[in-house]
């Protein structure tokens, strides 16, 4: 299958099966930003989970803060994105749409808009211009510049900003780090390729305070451990690689980068970004806010500006990494089917629970076994509509790894099927032993 077409079926199945919607649908849509439907949630939910339990849970050495959206608006003076936030803008004279002036000279998209309204072949490019990626509003009743606020553009400000209040509450010391889950706001000019470039998404977020000197290793060590954190999310390790950023390519706050990219159905491109950001923000927040962000251990004799080793991947690219990954059209038995081969541990309905037909106690037996499921906190999905093919059918499209089937045997030995979503092999296993055998199969996964 064109690999360019699979983005055009994710967005397809992301509807149909309640993963994810256009925003405002019934208002013709809202520029570039998505909703996320029953399924979609739970996709994301468990990326987020999964992220936060190896960053944060299993570690003793980084604690967790949820900050405000908003913020002081001299946040974004010292940590430079009021100036230099920008992408180069150009405009077509002709139709007025509007393009990224270096993704134009990359040839990354065509002088010829499709959109044009009364297609006038090439466009006519006017000069380049600055253009802040940044949300503005207005905090209070009041709209003139001295109530201007801005939507944050990356969660990582919101953990400089509360570096020694995190740090004295935790009683942590350094190296230590502080993680964040949240979203970000970014008025991208060219957004695109469905949830891969938004105006709205989340972040994961996690900054690694440690003495100078010693940044170099630690930022080897987050690679590794980043790089590992996505091959265990089950995805095609050859559809992985990193791509350390040039001089021109460097953040303004950077001083290496190195990005995780992903071989995404459009080509290869960033999901994750690694950081090496020295003190340029506690030292730009000392000065800005007038307050001493210095790390003091008066047992160790230290006082010095931690350094800062950032680790920053999208949640929503995470996401379309994993549908793009487990999306599969084959032919099973002469019959055509969808799957979504997600892994168990990152699939949002753990298993589906059918009877066989819908007679001889069947329905209430598959119903039990369901609701014992659900009060173990597995998320399952019940359904007795159409036939039983029909039904795995759904169920393989929704990336649900395990279709337990109650037929008439359960009433004779109290065994019931559960038939595997990749391999379609079926075990039959004791209605009583169902829950340890899924939970033996989801441990220690994500
Ligand atoms: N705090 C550092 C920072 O924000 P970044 O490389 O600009 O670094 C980190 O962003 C990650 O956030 C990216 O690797 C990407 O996964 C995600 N991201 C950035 N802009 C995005 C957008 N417009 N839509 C969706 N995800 C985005």
């Amino acid at each position: 299958m064109p690999q360019r077409d699979v983005m055009d079926k994710l967005v397809s199945l992301g509807k149909r099966r309640g993963f994810i919607f256009q925003s405002s649908e019934i208002y013709g849509g809202t520029g570039s930003v998505w909703d996320y439907g029953p399924l979609g949630i739970e996709l994301k939910r468990n990326v987020k989970e999964s992220w936060w339990s190896r960053m944060v849970h299993r570690r003793a050495d980084v604690e967790g803060v949820d900050a405000s959206v908003l913020m002081h608006p001299r946040v974004w003076e010292a940590s430079g994105h009021v100036e230099g936030f920008t992408d180069p803008l150009v405009e077509c004279r002709r139709c007025k749409l509007r393009f990224r002036e270096d993704q134009l000279a990359a040839g990354r998209c065509g002088k010829k808009p499709s959109r044009a309204p009364g297609d006038h072949g090439a466009c006519e490019l006017g000069e380049a211009r600055r253009f802040n990626l940044m949300f503005r509003t207005f905090m209070g009743p009041v709209e003139d510049e001295g109530s201007t606020v801005y939507l944050r553009p990356e969660t990582a400000q919101g953990s400089y900003v509360n570096f020694l209040n995190v740090q004295m509450a935790s009683r942590q010391r350094i190296p230590f780090g502080i993680a964040q889950i949240g979203k970000a706001f970014r008025n991208e000019i060219t957004p695109g390729h469905f949830i891969f470039r938004t105006r709205e998404f989340e972040q994961a977020e996690m900054q690694f305070f440690v003495e100078p000197g010693t940044d170099e290793e630690w930022f080897e060590r987050w690679l590794s451990d980043r790089l590992a954190w996505h091959r265990a999310l089950g995805v095609r390790a050859d559809r992985l690689r990193l791509h350390e950023h040039g001089p021109d390519e460097l953040a303004h706050y950077a001083k290496k980068a190195v990005d995780i990219q992903y071989r995404f159905p459009f080509g290869w491109s960033e999901l994750e970004g690694i950081h090496n950001r020295t003190d340029f923000d506690l030292r730009r927040h000392a000065e800005y806010s007038g307050k001493r962000l210095l790390y003091i251990d008066s047992g160790r004799g230290q006082r010095f500006l931690p350094y800062v080793v950032e680790t920053a991947v999208g949640v929503d690219r995470t996401v379309l990494m994993l549908l793009a990954d487990a999306y599969r059209e084959e032919e099973v038995g002469g019959v055509e089917r969808v799957v979504l081969s997600l892994d168990p541990g990152m699939a949002p309905v753990k298993a589906a629970v059918f009877p066989l037909v819908k007679k001889d106690g069947l329905p209430e037996r598959a119903r039990a076994i369901a609701g014992e499921l659900r009060k173990a906190a597995l998320p399952v999905f019940y359904d007795e509509a159409g036939s039983i093919g029909r039904r795995y059918r759904r169920q393989d499209e929704a990336g649900t790894p395990w279709c337990i089937t109650v037929d008439g045997e359960t009433n004779r030995d109290g065994s019931v099927t559960i038939r595997d979503r990749d391999t379609l092999v079926q075990e039959r296993v004791h209605a009583s032993r169902v829950h340890a055998w899924m939970r033996e199969r989801l441990e220690g996964r994500g």
